[in-house]
């Protein structure tokens, strides 16, 4: 090659040299551009993680705060948890509770129902029944649990004939009616009102034979007789003071909470205590055609029964339907030691001196055995019988005074009665 062609060889060598310089300078130039586009991206995504370390760094107190309302939560959940499963056990504490006073309910619904309220077996808390053999005033319960068959008017008027014959009597009025309380004229206010009724010695005095004994009041017409009465006060201030109010009072008492008390034994407290073997020689009980409380302590403070009866249909059931309740209770040791002095035939009509024909029948059918089997043994219908004569008695009522004191033939009839009944007791 020669010179010139050496140098047009250089020169285009030296060319392409230039071109890929130029090439190579706009490469630098795209990549220094590349360069500073990374670095802004680069910068751009520190910057957000910069911020989100901002943003984290100031959610930390949130964070720890939520943290400790976290564990607050479950220490007051643990505390919640503990206390359901006590509320629970509670509950099912409760529930047998329930089903224990469900049971009692319907145990006492069936007692009630079926009358055996008095039967259940006598509590500790109970009067002893005092033998009459120490004691030596006998208690005498005039009892029918048919209504109007003559119970007042016998008890007033063996009381009154007993006085009659020198004998102290107390008569006391368990009936809520309180027809004998009226018949013997006392003065109800002012019994009432010092508390000296019936009502309150049940209510208030546990049994205190003093508080009983300052109860009795003078019969008016009718000597050595003293009644014990109960009253009521229609507009008294005092609620729920009457001896029905007293008498659904002790009842509750004694089906909610027997070991409050025997509310059956409280007259027998009181009337077999010493203070009152001085003070009478016989004691009557007018009992209410009902088992009430005030019946039943009659009852249980009883040595004897007299059973009045009228003779009509009905009557001829009244006595045997008595003692098959008065038998329970006996059973139930309730009344362990009363004994039937006998049936006394009441309003009976005579003709020429003879009791009429039909009032013999239905008197020898009941002793036939109907009484006897009522009552497990022997009960007797008494000789005497008692006339009706509604005039005589409507009379003596009329003026508070008594047929067997008022009239000569009733005094007669009441004085047979008193020797048969004194008669039957010594036996
Ligand atoms: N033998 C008789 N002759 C006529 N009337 C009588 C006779 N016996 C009682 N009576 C009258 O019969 C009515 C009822 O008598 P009483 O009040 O004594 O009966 P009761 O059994 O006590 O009644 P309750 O069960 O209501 O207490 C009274 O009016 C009374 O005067
Ligand atoms: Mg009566």
């Amino acid at each position: 090659m020669n010179a010139d062609e050496a140098v047009r060889a250089i020169s285009e060598q030296l060319q392409h040299a230039l071109a890929d310089l130029e090439k190579t300078k706009d490469e630098r130039e795209f990549l220094k551009g590349e360069l500073a586009r990374a670095r802004g991206d680069l910068d751009a995504e520190q910057k957000m993680v910069s911020d989100f370390q901002n943003r984290i760094e100031g959610l930390n107190p949130q964070i720890e705060n939520l943290e400790k309302n976290v564990s607050i939560a479950e220490k007051t959940l643990d505390q919640k948890t503990r206390e359901l499963s006590g509320f629970i056990a509670k509950n099912q504490e409760a529930e047998g509770e329930i089903a224990k006073l469900r049971n009692e309910i319907v145990n006492l619904a069936e007692t009630r129902t079926s009358g055996r309220i008095w039967e259940q077996p006598l509590t500790p808390s109970a009067a002893a029944f005092v033998p009459l053999t120490e004691r030596g005033v006998p208690i005498i319960s005039i009892v029918n649990l048919k209504g109007g068959v003559g119970k007042t008017t016998i008890t007033a008027n063996l009381g009154a004939i007993l006085g009659a014959h020198g004998k102290r009597v107390l008569l006391i009025d368990l009936d809520y009616q309180r027809s004998l309380t009226e018949y013997c004229n006392v003065n109800k206010d002012a019994l009432h009102v010092n508390k000296r009724s019936l009502q309150h010695f049940l209510l208030k005095a546990s049994g205190d034979p003093a508080y009983l004994l300052r109860c009795c009041e003078p019969v008016l017409n009718a000597p050595g007789c003293k009644i014990i009465g109960n009253t009521e006060i229609k507009d008294a201030k005092e609620p729920a003071d009457s001896l029905e109010d007293t008498e659904m009072y002790l009842q509750a008492q004694w089906l909610t909470n027997r070991a409050g008390g025997d509310v059956r034994t409280l007259l027998r407290r009181a009337l077999h205590s010493r203070a009152f073997y001085s003070q009478f020689d016989i004691v009557l009980l007018d009992c209410p055609p009902r088992l009430s409380a005030a019946c039943i302590n009659g009852l249980a403070a009883s040595d004897f029964a007299i059973v009045p009866i009228e003779l009509d249909s009905l009557a001829a059931l009244s006595a045997p339907n008595l003692l098959r309740k008065m038998r329970k209770l006996k059973e139930a040791k309730v009344l362990e030691h009363i004994e039937v002095l006998g049936v006394l035939a009441n309003s009976v009509k005579f003709h020429n001196g003879q009791l009429i024909r039909v009032h013999r029948d239905m008197i020898a059918e009941m002793a036939d055995k109907r009484i006897d089997e009522a009552w497990g043994r022997k009960v007797t219908v008494f000789e005497t019988k008692i006339k009706q004569d509604k005039v005589s008695f409507f009379e003596a009522l009329q003026r508070n005074r008594f047929v067997a004191l008022l009239s000569p033939e009733f005094g007669q009839t009441f004085t047979k009665l008193m020797d048969e009944v004194l008669g039957r007791m010594r036996k």
